[in-house]
């Protein structure tokens, strides 16, 4: 039997002592105070100091992902594992779910990275077989924007308002949204990538950064330009939900960095930016800088998912909260209890995949991620979300 459910599980996170996986166990801890929080890391000061904001029901776990045997002595001690050590770009084994499938352990990650997500997938059956539940993506962004889309496509054909035809992803973060080094990494990784979309049906590639579109996220954020990206949400979203033309796009401010990050995919070429050593020092170039201009930036973060239809109509949902470092624990601490209250079928499932989050339990998942947010709206005519914003400067709007 696999180990799963109640109040008092056990739950190590991977990248605990993280920013993301941080913010997961607070988030956790908030939404679930009888849950045994193990956070999992390499770095016992910065494990220590976060056991002792989050009390008695937690304890620190000196583990290293790339260390199998320890690794799966965790596992076999615990009931869920979120694994939130990234980056997940250009990282060739997906050890920790292997784990957690031979150590029968729940699975939820955090990946925002498509190879490493289909690599995941690859592991369904295995995950069948060992009855283990396991959910990939299932952050904020990829997560619950994967969520939104499914519940604007399901919404659309139930209300019968057209065939979906074209969905789109719009993702903002002020800054590096307060997450950790990491992020910046990722972001590095993913101006390598080109860009996967589809369109009527047919993947095409892109280069990353281009395709600027000006999107209007509505209250607290107003109107913000955004750029391809190649995230998995696009290829699952397609995959499973069926909407013909898919893509996903990223802006950030101060509008400077989008300028940066075009300039980077330009001037890098692309191998440069696909070397995981070369971009750790690109990190440590810039990570200073990224951290003082996020002093003013700030980190709000709001996603908008756009859905049109063959009739020409079109529906919107849009999740905006003011901290990114925040709403991501959120959202994945979300994740990790409709696992641990068996909404996930066995298998390696995308958060859009009814056996990964049942129908009947998005809502809970939606109304306990969108906990904080200054605007969570679903299923809206675009006119009803548009904000006639006014910017004052450095990014305030009115
Ligand atoms: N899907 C989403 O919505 C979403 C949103 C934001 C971020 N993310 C992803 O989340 C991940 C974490 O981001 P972050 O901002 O939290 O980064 P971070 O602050 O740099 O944290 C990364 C953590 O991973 C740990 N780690 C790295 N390699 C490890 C290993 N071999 N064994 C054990 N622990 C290891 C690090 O531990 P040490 O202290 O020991 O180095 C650190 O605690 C990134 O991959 C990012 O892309 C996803």
């Amino acid at each position: 039997m696999p180990k799963r459910s109640s109040n008092s599980s056990r739950v190590l996170i991977l990248g605990g002592t993280g920013r993301v996986g941080g913010s997961t166990a607070l988030a956790l801890t908030n939404l679930s105070p009888d849950l045994r929080i193990l956070v999992g890391g390499r770095n016992r000061e910065k494990g220590a100091a976060l056991v002792a904001k989050l009390g008695e029901g937690s304890e620190f776990a000196e583990v290293d992902i790339d260390n199998l045997k320890a690794l799966e002595a965790y596992l076999n001690d615990v009931d869920l594992v979120i694994h939130a050590a990234g980056p997940f770009q250009r990282t060739e084994k997906c050890k920790v779910l292997e784990a957690a499938i031979s150590t029968k352990t729940s699975y939820v990650d955090v990946c925002d990275d498509t190879s490493y997500a289909w690599r995941a997938k690859s592991l369904h059956k295995k995950a069948v077989a060992a009855d283990v539940p396991a959910i990939t993506t299932a952050g904020i962004y990829p997560g619950v924007s994967n969520v939104m889309a499914a519940e604007l496509v399901r919404h659309a054909r139930n209300q019968k308002l057209g065939e979906p035809e074209r969905l789109r992803f719009s993702y903002f973060t002020a800054g590096s949204g307060g997450a950790g080094p990491t992020i910046l990494a990722t972001s590095f990784l993913l101006l390598g990538e080109e860009v996967v979309a589809y369109v009527k049906g047919e993947k095409i590639k892109l280069k990353p950064y281009t395709g600027m579109l000006n999107i209007d996220f509505g209250k607290g954020i107003g109107k913000r330009d955004v750029y391809l990206l190649n995230l998995p949400e696009v290829r699952s979203a397609y995959e499973v939900l069926g909407v013909p033309t898919v893509s996903a796009r990223f802006g950030t401010a101060p509008f400077f960095w989008n300028w940066g990050m075009a300039v980077l995919t330009s001037l890098f070429p692309a191998e440069f930016l696909r070397d995981k050593k070369k971009v750790r020092q690109l990190v440590g170039v810039f990570d200073p800088l990224v951290r003082a201009v996020d002093g003013i930036a700030g980190e709000r973060v709001s996603m908008r998912v756009d859905l049109e239809f063959s009739n020409g109509r079109s529906t919107v949902g849009i999740f905006t909260h003011k901290r990114l470092s925040e709403s991501v624990g959120i959202a994945i601490a979300s994740f990790a209890l409709a696992v641990l209250e068996g909404s996930t079928e066995p298998g390696v499932w995308f958060p859009e995949e009814p056996q990964g989050i049942a129908i009947e339990a998005r809502e809970l998942l939606l109304e306990r991620a969108s906990q904080g947010t200054i605007n969570f709206v679903m299923n809206k005519a675009p006119w009803m979300v548009e904000t006639n914003a006014k910017e004052l400067g450095l990014g305030i709007y009115v």
